[in-house]
């Protein structure tokens, strides 16, 4: 396949900040467009995104002359042609979020070319053994902290994590009941005028400390939704409040021993507990590691500000963690993100497809989820435009 044109938009994210619109044009004018998510809680290995002005001018100067009217067959083609153009170890010369929409945008071409979806045309390339299409486990965070939210909570996600039993659609209701449940009792013990949304949609709200949001999800689940088989997860984004050597929390502080002993303590308390993504700093895989240890084989240790999607990272921790964040923008394209996938899976770490703070319209990671028959997606609370992304498993597995 010939692409004849590349263009980019500049569009805004949910947090209402700018980010791109990628659109190829194939040599029977055929269009293909994809969208970027953008992070806020960014891990420093991530792929760069050098934004519209920067991707406007990198399309005119060094990208198109090269591309156009070559032949590209497959998606690793394009890819490699790309990676090999930028020469960095993180996109810093094309930008991340540049290469990614050119990566998808000429995988929806090929997709239409062949009348297939997109997550068929992604099984077909990179993941031929996989025939499996159970739904993913839904990771919905309820309430937000660190970074996403104005409020007291250290942590960043306090996650409710859903098994579909039946269908998506049934799923969806379960926890859009679970979360309508949570802001009625916010509002009877808080306040409304004291509720915020954090970045992901899931609650902003002061408590006690840090913990307490654990407390409530438990008891909620086993009080009203014991049916629904729901499980508690965290994203502790443990980079937001760690300096020189000390992590805060609740105004107290933590060396890694001390740390790893708070939370294997926390833990017991909570039976619902099924995992823990990034507990501590990005360059302290030696504590995962002995976290992971110390916690049951069947707890999940996940990385993600740790291993950005990237396959050398996973390569290095792969011992510090038994489940992985996936986001195809923290390594630049489709090939990348698949090979971190594929490298995780061989090693027995459970894949999650994750979105971003920032998010868009596309709902590209849900297909590479489908694809990849992954462990789980990360997509937020089935509030605002999160709802996209469940909207999407809907379609495609229902
Ligand atoms: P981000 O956060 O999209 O702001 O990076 C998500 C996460 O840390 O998992
Ligand atoms: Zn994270």
């Amino acid at each position: 396949m010939k692409i004849v044109n590349i263009e980019v938009n500049e569009i805004l994210d949910s947090r209402g900040e700018k980010t791109l619109e990628v659109v190829l044009t194939d040599e029977n004018y055929n269009k293909a467009s994809s969208q970027i998510p953008k992070g806020k809680s960014t891990g420093s290995r991530e792929a760069v995104s050098l934004g519209y002005q920067k991707a406007k001018e990198n399309l005119k100067e060094k990208i198109l002359p090269e591309v156009l009217n070559k032949e590209f067959n497959t998606i690793t083609e394009l890819d490699n042609f790309l990676l090999n153009l930028d020469g960095t170890k993180n996109k810093a010369n094309l930008g991340g979020d540049l290469t990614l929409g050119v990566s998808i945008s000429f995988a929806r071409l090929l997709a239409q070319k062949n009348k297939k979806e997109l997550w068929e045309i992604l099984r077909e390339e990179f993941f031929q053994d996989e025939n499996n299409s159970t739904p993913p486990r839904i990771f919905a965070n309820m309430i937000n902290g660190g970074e996403h939210a104005n409020n007291n909570l250290a942590f960043q996600e306090y996650i409710v994590v859903a098994e579909t039993k039946e269908n998506v659609k049934k799923t969806k209701e379960s926890l859009l009941k679970f979360y309508n449940a949570l802001n009625e009792k916010f509002k009877k013990e808080i306040g409304s005028e004291k509720i915020s949304l954090g970045d992901e949609a899931g609650f902003c709200v002061n408590l006690k400390n840090s913990e307490e949001p654990f407390f409530i999800l438990e008891k909620m689940i086993k009080e009203d939704f014991s049916e629904s088989n729901f499980k508690i997860a965290t994203d502790i984004a443990a980079n937001s409040f760690y300096k020189d050597g000390k992590y805060i929390i609740d105004d107290k502080e933590f060396d890694e021993p001390s740390l790893v002993k708070y939370y294997t303590t926390l833990f017991k308390k909570i039976e619902l507990f099924l995992s823990i993504e990034d507990p501590f700093y990005e360059n302290n895989p030696e504590s995962f590691e002995k976290l992971k240890n110390l916690l049951d084989n069947n707890k999940i240790i996940v990385g993600d500000d740790l291993t950005t999607t990237n396959l050398n990272e996973i390569e290095k921790f792969k011992k510090s963690i038994n489940g992985i964040i996936i986001k195809a923008n923290q390594i630049g394209s489709l090939t990348e993100t698949a090979l971190a996938i594929n490298t995780a899976k061989n090693y027995d770490i459970k894949t999650i497809i994750s979105h971003r703070s920032g998010e868009t319209d596309d709902c590209f990671l849900i297909h590479i989820a489908k694809a990849s028959n992954a462990y789980g997606v990360k997509i937020g609370p089935p509030q605002r435009e999160r709802i996209l992304k469940y909207d999407e498993l809907i379609r495609i597995y229902d």
